[in-house]
């Protein structure tokens, strides 16, 4: 497993982490806790040494899974969570220092940490990024010593560029082969900043496997079937916003360009081409994906013109539907 520096926070971490979105079960499925520690033991025996995880997770079950499994390996892993999606309703006045530092406090609670190595606001309302007195409030959360650095996680690069006039540490956004935005657009300022980026959502929630067909079925709780129009939350969480059939079209070129049905090293390591990534973070629901996924980090460099490839397949088939929105 190779290492990249974590921006400000003097830390190196692997460059392929966990995401624990799903841990513990398919998505809509009941939590399994004894999965949910055996995918952890998989990400550790793998290397892996970053777990981006939420408070909101499995309502708290992701959070407790890993603060158990930390019990053991406290030293080896650099945590990332998140606040705020915890809100009812989730409104940008809901986003106040206080009840950020309650929400922080909970999850050191489940997590069973004294302080916090990273915690990002939660793909919060755009009009967050103007609130000075939330991140001052961060600001004193780190004096107190509960969380050692802070960041967001963003839907739209725009956020982005705006929360970098706070002292942020880090930003987790989609990124992968058929979300290019982010590099052209956010990577350098952040790059300029020192400001670490994490690769979300980097297989469009599964679709850039190339395991998927018309006729794949997700379970009726699974958000891959009830919010590919954002019904429920931000559209681009779901295939990264790109029209399931569409997508398709697209991994079917993404195929030949690379001539492997196997797609998941591709779409990993494309990402870890980007110098301004410090790590990728794949979500996995069963061990043994975490194990594939950590094939990525074995792949050469892809050349210029597979780099090139992707970019084409991208302008012709996902460009117009994706690139303004987000
Ligand atoms: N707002 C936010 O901040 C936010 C939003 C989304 C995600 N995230 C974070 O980013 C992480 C990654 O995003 P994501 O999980 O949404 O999407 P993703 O990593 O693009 O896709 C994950 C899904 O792809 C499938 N998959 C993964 N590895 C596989 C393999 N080796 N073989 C076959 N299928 C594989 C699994 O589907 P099955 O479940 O069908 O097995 C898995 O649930 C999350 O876990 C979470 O930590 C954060």
């Amino acid at each position: 497993m190779n290492h990249r520096m974590f921006g400000k926070t003097g830390r190196r971490v692997s460059e392929i982490g966990l995401g624990t979105w799903q841990l513990g079960a398919r998505w809509g499925d009941p939590f399994d806790e004894a999965k949910a520690l055996e995918i952890l033991q998989a990400g550790y025996e793998c290397g892996i040494d970053l777990i981006d995880t939420a408070d909101i997770y499995n309502n708290g079950g992701s959070e407790r899974a890993i603060g158990k499994f930390l019990a053991r390996h406290r030293d080896h892993f650099f945590v990332v969570t998140k606040c705020g999606r915890g809100l009812d309703p989730h409104t940008a006045e809901g986003y106040t220092p206080e009840n950020t530092e309650r929400f922080i406090d909970q999850s050191l609670e489940r997590l069973g940490m004294e302080q916090l190595d990273l915690v990002l606001l939660h793909c919060p309302p755009s009009s967050v990024y103007q609130k000075d007195e939330l991140f001052a409030g961060l600001d004193k959360l780190v004096q107190k010593g509960k969380i050692a650095h802070y960041g967001v996680s963003i839907e739209k690069v725009s956020e982005g560029l705006r929360a970098m006039e706070y002292p942020i540490s880090a930003i987790e956004v989609i990124f992968n082969m058929f979300r290019l935005k982010p590099a052209e657009e956010l990577f350098p300022a952040a790059q300029a900043r020192q400001i670490s980026i994490l690769a979300r959502v980097p297989l469009a929630s599964g679709l850039l496997t190339g395991r998927y067909t018309k006729d794949t079925r997700f379970g009726q709780n699974d958000h891959r079937s009830y919010n590919r129009n954002g019904e429920a939350f931000d559209k681009g969480e779901t295939f990264s916003g790109v029209d399931y059939e569409q997508g398709l079209r697209a991994v079917a070129e993404l195929k030949k360009l690379f001539g492997t049905e196997d797609l998941i090293p591709y779409a990993l390591r494309w990402i870890l081409m980007q110098e301004a990534v410090s790590a990728v973070i794949p979500g996995a629901s069963r061990p043994e994906q975490v194990r594939a996924n950590v094939k990525a980090a074995q792949l050469p460099a892809l050349s210029p013109e597979q780099m090139e490839g992707v970019r084409a397949i991208y302008d012709r088939y996902i460009r117009a539907s994706v690139h303004p929105n987000w």
